[in-house]
């Protein structure tokens, strides 16, 4: 049987990897700034992080959610301790789409209505509402479309209020760092701005920090940086270090009932251990100050090359934009220097997330390839 040929592959086969390193099945070493795809958050194969999955999956690997789970409580916890976020409630899923999926539904639900105002160059995941949301109409199919979705610019206010004024709109959805679309980030103004919105229209405000979020800009969450308070905050990616896992965290005036929300597999026992394992090593190896020390490095370094227009993002979530497409260099840093990097919606953009355990002298090796190959 064939595989559906939807990915584009490079010819590597990984086969094993430890911290920021991969290993195909040649042995060829590659650093990973691209965290596979912003997914690798304490890096591979953390000794911690595969004891405590190890020694979960041969207690319990699963239960459904008819019965009590600890682990989810515990997760829930270390989430508020290490977010301040105190008095939301989680709810847990199995992916970023699904997170949004349920973000907009409760959205939905809580204020019973049924638009949604979305951004340009937004993405949001692949499923039903959550992809409505997202600004690329090649992967909204007919059935996607009938969610009722308005894309406004970033910092538009005055187009988001004037949507608003139907009071028809369940929910103002955001990255609030851009990942495919760019590293575009509002200002905190305009995260203010869109708070006090979507209060005086009865909307919420949903953050999706599905790559932005758990430490990957250096703070726990990148809204956190506007001093706004969503109302739904959608986690997924480095939530798990690999592990699928996603989840809601859920503002106390939105209240739950039986049945409202569910899943057989979110929140299962081997998802929260791997989740709790990689809290813990956020914390205990002080990844988000690691990650803000390595960003600014990075920034530093990069400035020095010629071809490059500037640097977006922030954090761990960086985006070195050139003065040309940067798909040949990908490669070039791919199969002549062993380095995973990612691409955007904008062609000039290269972009790099990789653990955040990232060191500065892995910086340096790819400073200098990048040097090697900008100027050969
Ligand atoms: C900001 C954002 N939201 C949602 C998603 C969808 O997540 P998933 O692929 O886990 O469904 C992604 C994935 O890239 C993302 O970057």
């Amino acid at each position: 049987m064939s595989l559906f040929d939807v990915y584009p592959l490079f010819d590597v086969t990984p086969v094993k990897a430890k911290d920021v390193y991969v290993f195909d099945n040649k042995e060829t070493k590659y650093l990973d700034l691209y965290g596979g795809h912003a997914v690798i958050s304490i890096g591979h194969s953390h000794p911690q992080y595969t004891a405590s999955i190890s020694e979960q999956v041969s207690k319990l690997g699963f239960y459904s959610n008819s019965v009590q789970n600890p682990l989810q409580k515990n997760l829930a916890e270390l989430i508020k301790h290490m977010s301040g976020c105190n008095d939301y409630q989680l709810f847990l899923c199995n992916s970023g789409a699904e997170a949004n999926e349920n973000a907009l539904k409760l959205a939905s639900f809580h204020t019973d209505k049924k638009k949604v105002i979305s951004f340009k160059n937004s993405f949001h995941g692949r499923t039903s509402a959550a992809v409505a949301a997202t600004d690329n109409t090649k992967i909204v199919a007919p059935i996607n479309a009938q969610q009722d979705v308005i894309f406004h610019e970033l910092e538009d206010l005055a187009s988001v209020e004037k949507s608003l004024q139907n009071h028809d709109v369940c929910a103002v959805i955001i990255e609030t760092i851009q990942g495919i679309g760019g590293l575009n980030e509002g200002s905190t103004g305009f995260y203010k701005g869109l708070e006090q919105l979507c209060k005086k229209y009865n909307t919420l405000l949903i953050a999706d920090e599905i790559q932005c979020g758990f430490g990957r800009t250096g703070d726990f969450f990148a809204f956190q940086k506007h001093g706004i308070t969503p109302d739904i905050i959608s986690m997924a990616k480095g939530m798990g270090n690999g592990f699928p896992i996603g989840g809601i965290l859920i503002h106390p005036s939105i209240k739950p009932s039986f049945g409202l929300l569910g899943t057989t597999f979110g929140g299962n026992h081997l998802a929260c251990s791997a989740s709790l394992a990689v809290l813990s090593v956020i914390k205990s190896e002080n990844l988000m100050e690691n990650t803000k020390q390595v960003a600014t490095y990075l920034i530093n370094q990069a400035a020095s090359l010629p071809q490059l227009k500037t640097i977006k993002g922030r954090g761990l979530m960086l985006g070195l934009e050139f003065d040309f497409p940067v798909a040949t260099l990908r490669k070039s840093l791919i199969y002549n220097h062993n380095i995973f990097t990612g691409s955007a919606k904008n062609p000039n953009l290269l972009r790099i997330l990789p653990p955040l355990t990232l060191k500065k002298e892995h910086v340096d090796i790819f400073i200098d390839a990048l040097k090697k190959e900008l100027n050969p």
